[in-house]
This record gives structure tokens, sequence and C-alpha cells, in this order.
């Protein structure tokens, strides 16, 4: 769907006039039909606001630009999550829902890395799968302040290590986040494991992440 909301996009009702909105944000070369089926999967019945990414990498979308693999465009990460903040904030009044939770898979928990740094109020949570530091130095602010975030790494992922992670961790925790880091044994890509782990950790801090969206 193509509309005065700056990304292509679809939004996913909800049953449930309570469940909290989940962002999905697609990896390198998806769109915005990847993740609604992972994002039923972990909330089953919330609604869903999935945009696909502006930028073009050899015709694959992608939410920023990179110079090569895992060396980011900054100053582009900085301004594409200032846009997609915008957007959220656009949505949200569009289809009067609460502050999203992002569900974000490798460049899309990228740049939902990168909008809770740079806008902590766009997002009430996060989970960030395959995720990396999208900035090398973020502003010191207290701005996540109560809010939560699951980052679930791969043990042998050779695009988004473990370690890489661990530093976003510290990054959002700076931030005043409240962040768990969990280490599945596989690599970059997903599994089923993947999916229990968020739909368990989405159920746990429910009324957390409800009482900041
Ligand atoms: C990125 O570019 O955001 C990361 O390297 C992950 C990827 O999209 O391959």
């Amino acid at each position: 769907m193509q509309d005065a909301l700056s990304f292509v996009h679809r939004y996913e009702p909800s049953a449930r006039a309570d469940a909290p909105t989940l962002l999905l944000l697609h990896g390198t070369g998806g769109n915005e039909d990847d993740l609604l089926p992972l994002g039923r999967m972990v909330a089953p019945g919330a609604p869903l606001l999935s945009p696909r990414g502006k930028v073009l990498e050899n015709g694959m979308p992608r939410f920023f630009r990179r110079l090569a693999e895992g060396v980011f465009d900054e100053a582009d990460v900085r301004a594409r999550a200032h846009d997609l903040a915008d957007f959220v904030a656009a949505a949200r009044e569009r289809y009067g829902i609460a502050a999203p939770i992002a569900l974000g898979y490798s460049n899309g928990a990228n740049i939902a890395a990168a909008v809770m740094l740079l806008r902590p109020e766009a997002l009430a949570g996060g989970v960030l799968l395959r995720a990396m530091a999208p900035l090398a130095k973020a502003e010191t602010t207290e701005g996540l302040a109560g809010k939560r975030v699951l980052i679930v790494s791969g043990a042998r992922d050779p695009i988004a290590p473990p370690a890489n992670a661990a530093r976003l961790k510290t990054m959002l925790e700076r931030a005043g986040a409240q962040v768990e880091h969990q280490i599945l044994p596989g690599g970059h890509e997903l599994s089923q494991a993947d999916v229990t782990l968020a739909r368990q950790w989405l159920q746990a801090n429910e009324a957390a992440l409800a009482a900041v969206s």
C-alpha cells in the first residue's frame, strides 16, 4: 500500500483493541510482506505495521546505505532513522495506534536500534534479531529509561557477531534501556528458537511494554 505516509507499507489492524502494535523491519532484500508471518507468530492478534526500506542496494531494499558488508554510512543511518521515526509518528496518527514495539531482522534490527538511540520516543521497545551497533558512538541520553529490548544473536553469525551485539546492548543500556541479550547456537538465519524466544519475551514483558507505548 502506498499513500501519503512516506514509506510503502502494510498495516494489519488487530481484533484485540489492547494489543500493542509491532513495527516489522525486514532484512536486506526483503520487503513489507516478509515479516508479516513472523509478526503473526510472535504476537498473535497484534496490529502489524510493516514498511519497506527506501534504499536500494543492487535492487535490494534496505533501511540505510552501507559502504561494505558491516561498514555503515553513518550520516545515512542517522538521516534514515529520523525518516523512519517520522513515518512511525505519522502512522500512529493515521491508524490511531500507540508507540509500536519494533521487531527487526538484520538490517531491520539495525535501523530499529538506530531509531531507539536517536529518537527514543518513537518506539515502546524492540526485539532485535541478528542486530549490530548501527553507530560508532551514540549521544548520551536517558531517553530509553523504562524501555525494554531483546537482542537475539547467532553464536556463529559472521555478519552480526554476538560481540558486536554486546556493544549495542551497552549503548542501549547507557541510554536507560533494560536489555536482554540471548545467543542461539546458529548463524545469521532465523530459526524456530528465535520465534519462541521473541514470543515468550513479548508475553513476559507485555505489561512493561504497554506502560511505555
Ligand atoms: C546491515 O547492513 O545492516 C547488516 O550488515 C546486515 C545486513 O543487512 O546484511
